[in-house]
């Protein structure tokens, strides 16, 4: 036994955070609810009321990715984790995978199959542009790969993906499709099943409203047979679907797995009873006349989208170019410390280059709106920008 070190110190005192509107790429203000849900007294991860949460989280969970597939449940990690279970559960070394990679997502989506020795075929498009349903076809046909990844809101860039007959392109051919839907469940249309989507991970952060750290998921029955017919063991044993459905109720009876992160998953059951009360449609049309309402403000101070086909911009995350001459860090932080709101810079492909703002869940409303564009007006003209071209300040 040795004397506890007196030069080692923890923290001391009750946590502060300071208030701040956060409408970057997310995390998005919480939903106060969900919040309120977090702070309920602990359940031990297999006691049968929580075995009962998981249950109603899976309905939810049906609901917003538009799926009867039961092979729904909850990651314990960010879209991050998502991604790398998706990747972990359907490949296997040596298979073909297709990657969209048109921004940060189909980078990162590229080096973790390149790590579980998949044959990465890299689909590329310039960075603020979507994948054509032809160029997407053109490269199914050749590769005949064993998975195609597209990312339905690459949050880098602002681009929007059409999913539009990709399912059905992906099985007359062999593949499954996969789709990141981080940045854009609950903002945008999304229909699991209609749209023949096989295996999908989205975020909790974003337009759901609650706290980073835990990840949406479904993979469709032909999913499940590719996970059941594999020639060699995931070799993830955290992300082991095999396992993880049967905590989730998948098959016969629980097993445990992991211990749930228990509060997130209160916080989760919340968010996604918040959704179905709300309605999918509901909350669509809200981010798409908000997304309306945003941009008809950033035009008239003389901004631009980066993402230049209106077909491509993605309502949930937006990136306005940055004019020549502006310090968009700059702006950054003369607005955080004016009015505590986040706007942020650009990622991968995209950073120096745009402003990202977000739309999202419990912060989509027309005064945040307000405030973001009258935050932009005072933040650009402290810089002497008035309009189309900078003039002297
Ligand atoms: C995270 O999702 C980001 O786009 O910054």
């Amino acid at each position: 036994v040795f004397p506890v070190s007196d030069k080692i110190k923890g923290p001391q005192g009750v946590i502060k955070v300071p208030y701040r509107i956060l409408m970057g790429p997310g995390p998005s203000n919480a939903h106060p609810r969900i919040l309120a849900a977090q702070t309920l007294p602990l359940l031990g991860h297999l006691h049968p009321p929580f075995l009962a949460l998981m249950d109603e989280i899976k309905a939810g969970l049906q609901y917003a990715f538009q799926t009867e597939s039961k092979y729904t449940l909850l990651i314990s990690g960010t879209g991050h984790a998502g991604m790398e279970l998706c990747l972990a559960n359907m490949l296997e070394p040596g298979q073909k995978v297709i990657i969209g990679n048109n921004g940060i997502w189909g980078e990162r989506c590229a080096d973790m199959a390149k790590r579980y020795e998949a044959n990465v075929i890299e689909l590329k498009c310039p960075p603020g542009q979507s994948f054509t349903f032809e160029e997407v076809k053109k490269a199914v046909e050749e590769h005949k790969p064993a998975l195609l990844f597209l990312c339905q809101g690459e949050s880098s860039t602002g681009v929007q993906q059409s999913l539009a007959g990709m399912g059905e392109l992906c099985h007359q051919n062999g593949a499954l499709l996969l789709v990141d839907t981080v940045c854009s469940l609950g903002a945008v249309p999304f229909f699991g099943d209609a749209w023949g989507v096989d295996i999908c991970y989205s975020g909790s952060q974003k337009a759901l409203s609650a706290s980073p750290g835990t990840t949406p998921f479904f993979m469709s029955q032909k999913a499940h047979d590719r996970l059941t017919s594999r020639k060699t063991g995931v070799h993830s044993y955290n992300y082991d679907l095999n396992l993880l459905g049967k905590y989730w109720g998948w098959y016969e009876g629980r097993f445990y797995h992991h211990t749930g992160i228990v509060s997130l998953w209160y916080g989760m059951r919340e968010a996604l009873a918040i959704v179905y009360e709300t309605g999918l449609e509901t909350m669509w049309k809200r981010h798409r006349e908000l997304y309306d309402q945003l941009w008809e403000g950033l035009r008239d101070l003389g901004l631009e989208p980066f993402a230049e086909n209106p077909a491509d911009q993605l309502p949930s995350v937006n990136t306005i170019k940055v004019p020549e001459g502006i310090d968009w860090l700059g702006l950054n932080n003369y607005v955080m410390g004016k009015y505590n709101l986040e706007i942020a810079g650009g990622l991968g492909p995209s950073a120096g280059k745009v402003w990202r703002i977000g739309i999202m869940g419990f912060n989509a409303t027309a005064a945040n709106i307000a405030l973001v564009i009258a935050a932009f007006k005072d933040g650009l003209q402290s810089q002497g920008f008035h309009g189309a071209k900078k003039t002297a300040s």
